[in-house]
């Protein structure tokens, strides 16, 4: 879990773009590095995109001994993992065609990767070794995330950018969870996509460890965010009442399973309708006259609940469990569908790491048939974190947004409208 805010109102001009793209994209804004390679190509209502290479290794282990996500031990992870991941992506890319080095300028890199110098060893000893790739652009999150963790992969982006002369594109993680959410699978190839354009306006609510907004996009590229969470994101709660209830770490897909199962179990149903009262949860803000959300009460209600029971049993665990996905599942459907109705949304857009959730996907599927709304989720896989998001908010950023690597830097909380 990322404890990352941001409130943003971002509006991207259009740019000139290039048909056809080969990007390579960095994702490091918490505990996943990731590394992509796409090849996107415009079509006619938005772009066709190859997965050429998508590598991701998650720190979810390193972090698990501390319950939550270091900021340094993150950074240091990403350090570790950037040379190796690139190096896998280009060989299955096949972007590697002779084995002689880039001209380097070596003094430049080394100012770059100034405070990253395990990444700047690892750097040296290969990025010298092989060829420029033929790619047209670099695409790294800045922002929103863990500044340190932000850090290494846009220092990593400048170091190649350098070694390569190729641009950069900065991207928004957010944005990047929205246009995941717009890939449909073709259906010869497993690794190409469609992108297409959701029929506007198009209310996006992204579920995360560190968000919890809903943003309406009423046109492309043009975001407004319309409610947030005062305080805990809902990924956050997961992983919080997780930790409550003495679940493993990450705690979000621990409920989540242990929830499935309670639902399917035979004495399900009975179990619920006799502990209603023992079990009930608040909805915290479900009729508030706006679209913001809360989540820190539901947290503490669980902590007060389980505190009450001695020795909880594993059902008890579990009812609670799903409780604590009704609730959490309900104050977000009630709010999806207020601002469905007030702006006229055509489409429905669910991403970030909960939108994983099977609970949370059903839900919001029997929503856009009640509301006759078109409903867009990425695959699991998809919804947490990875590059190839990042290469697809790259993608829709194009080459006229490729900036200075020097007017690059991480952007950590609540400082997003500006850029
Ligand atoms: O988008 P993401 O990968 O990273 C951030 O940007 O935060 O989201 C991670 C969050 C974590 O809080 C994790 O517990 C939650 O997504 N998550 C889930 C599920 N899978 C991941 N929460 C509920 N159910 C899941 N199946
Ligand atoms: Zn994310």
């Amino acid at each position: 879990m990322c404890a990352i805010r941001v409130r943003v109102v971002w509006v991207r001009f259009p740019a000139a773009r290039l048909n056809n793209m080969i990007i390579l994209a960095i994702e490091t804004s918490c505990d996943e590095t990731g590394i992509s390679f796409i090849n996107a190509e415009q079509a006619r209502n938005g772009w066709k995109v190859e997965v050429k290479a998508n590598e991701l290794l998650s720190q979810i282990k390193t972090h698990a001994q501390y319950g939550g996500v270091f900021p340094m031990l993150a950074k240091r992870e990403h350090a570790k993992n950037l040379i190796p991941l690139l190096k896998n992506a280009l060989a299955k890319a096949n972007l590697i065609y002779k084995e002689i080095g880039a001209n380097l300028n070596t003094r430049e890199i080394s100012r770059i990767l100034e405070r990253e110098p395990d990444l700047f060893k690892l750097f040296m000893e290969y990025i010298p070794t092989i060829n420029s790739p033929k790619i047209d652009a670099i695409t790294v999150t800045y922002g929103p995330g863990l500044e340190p963790a932000l850090w290494v992969g846009i220092n990593f982006a400048k170091a190649l950018s350098s070694a390569w002369n190729i641009p950069i594109i900065p991207a928004n993680h957010m944005e990047g969870h929205i246009i995941s959410a717009l890939l449909t699978q073709d259906e010869f190839s497993k690794s190409t996509f469609q992108v297409s354009k959701p029929a506007f306006p198009a209310l996006a609510l992204l579920i995360s460890g560190g968000h919890t907004e809903l943003i309406l996009m009423e046109e492309w590229g043009r975001y407004r965010m319309i409610g947030r969470t005062r305080d805990d994101a809902v990924g956050e709660a997961f992983d919080k009442v997780a930790r409550i209830l003495g679940l493993p770490y990450p705690g979000g897909p621990e409920i989540s399973r242990l929830a499935d199962l309670w639902r399917e179990n035979s004495r399900f149903s009975a179990y619920m309708k006799d502990n209603h009262e023992l079990l009930k949860l608040p909805r915290p803000m479900i009729n508030s006259d706006d679209f913001d959300f809360s989540f820190s009460g539901l947290k503490t209600a669980v902590l007060y609940k389980i505190k009450k029971i001695p020795a909880p049993s594993k059902e008890i665990v579990s009812a609670i469990a799903v409780e604590f996905e009704n609730a959490a599942t309900e104050v977000l459907v009630a709010k999806a569908r207020k601002a469905i109705e007030h702006f006229n949304v055509r489409t429905l857009i669910i991403s970030g790491g909960v939108s994983a959730n099977n609970f949370i996907r059903k839900s919001f599927a029997e929503l856009g048939v009640e509301m006759d709304v078109a409903v867009l989720i990425p695959p699991p896989a998809l919804a947490t974190d990875n590059a190839i998001m990042i290469a697809l908010a790259g993608m829709a950023e194009g080459l006229g947004m490729s900036r200075h690597p020097d007017e690059i830097r991480a952007v950590g909380n609540e400082e997003l409208g500006d850029q």
